[in-house]
């Protein structure tokens, strides 16, 4: 592994951390969906800093960086852009939207209508923005960070379990401890505001790719992923089990984590702290178990719990 590289990832999450404190599992699973290609979702309370840390992420990267907000009244081109008729010329030009972009903060995605979230959904898939039958493609990367609160308001459109399906994570952002508020307090009440500036380049974010596409991952561990998803179809609580996707996802991001962790093969100990990530939003609960208090998280890990942990030699 090269050692400049793993050096400049961990500057990387410090540069990250100049202006967000604490979050370092949601800084690293940021890192690791966008080098596997996926996106993420985030939940969290207002306030949280998630805004912040999509900006500094994006900094941080030299990634271009726009934030949506999504509300009711929104309308699909406001996301993906508009022809414009110019009557000079007679012709109608394309007026890029927000999406093009590398990382695409949609805040509160389901507060727009769901044609709003399809066409969002669309250009995640595709890449591209096709208006009036020509196609315009998104700028490479590109990376979604889109965010939900946690507490159900009143007119807000809950993402179909096929749209969720889409998102690579879901992070829970948690209120930070004591210490890490007052840490945050003493940074942001002094006069100099913390600055990101890039540390990871584009020939950087490529060369993470290549040696993540060299990570190894031996037969044992396809078999742990494959046990974890099976547990969650079997599980008598459960309605909807993970998809065969949902087990490519944790194959994928496994390795990634195991590059950023300096290695050149998947361990279990990858497997395992992907799964939470992987899984949180694609396991739906039968009703019973749902009035009983059983919560997808715990399960999850009640189930990781479960399952044996091959030993590779
Ligand atoms: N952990 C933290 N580290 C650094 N700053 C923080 C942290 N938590 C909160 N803040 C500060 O709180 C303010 C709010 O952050 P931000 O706007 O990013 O929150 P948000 O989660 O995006 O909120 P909203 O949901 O309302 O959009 C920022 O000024 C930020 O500096
Ligand atoms: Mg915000």
């Amino acid at each position: 592994m090269e050692e400049s590289l793993l050096q400049k990832i961990t500057a990387f999450k410090e540069e990250v951390h100049k202006a967000v404190v604490g979050y370092d599992e949601i800084i690293e699973g940021l890192l690791i969906a966008l080098i596997s290609g996926g996106h993420v979702l985030i939940e969290g309370v207002p306030g949280i800093a998630k805004t912040l840390l999509a900006k500094s992420f994006a900094q941080a990267l030299s990634l271009s960086f726009s934030r949506v907000q999504f509300t009711p009244d929104l309308v699909p081109s406001d996301i993906t852009g508009t022809s414009i008729f110019d009557s000079k010329t007679g012709r109608f030009s394309f007026k890029e939207g927000p999406v093009f972009t590398n990382v695409l903060l949609a805040d509160e995605i389901n507060r727009a209508p769901p044609k709003v979230q399809s066409a969002l959904l669309e250009c995640m898939q595709e890449k591209r923005v096709t208006v009036d039958g020509n196609s315009h493609p998104l700028p490479e990367p590109f990376f979604v960070i889109a965010t939900e609160n946690p507490i159900e308001m009143e007119g807000v459109y809950p993402l179909p379990e096929a749209q969720v399906d889409r998102f690579m994570f879901k992070l829970i952002m948690k209120y930070p401890s004591r210490d890490e508020e007052k840490i945050m307090l003493s940074k942001y009440v002094s006069r100099d505001i913390p600055v990101v500036s890039p540390v990871l380049s584009s020939e950087d974010l490529m060369r993470i790719k290549e040696l993540v596409g060299m990570v190894t991952m031996v037969p044992k561990v396809f078999d742990y992923i494959l046990d974890i998803v099976d547990a969650t179809r079997k599980d008598e609580r459960v309605m909807l089990g993970a998809s065969p996707r949902a087990s490519l996802q944790i194959a994928l991001a496994s390795k990634a984590r195991a590059m950023i962790k300096g290695r050149n093969y998947v361990s279990p100990s990858d497997v395992k702290a992907i799964v939470p990530h992987v899984l949180r939003h694609r396991i739906m609960l039968k009703p019973e178990a749902e009035l009983e208090g059983v919560k997808v998280d715990n399960l999850v890990l009640e189930l990781l719990d479960k399952t044996p942990i091959p030993k590779l030699v």
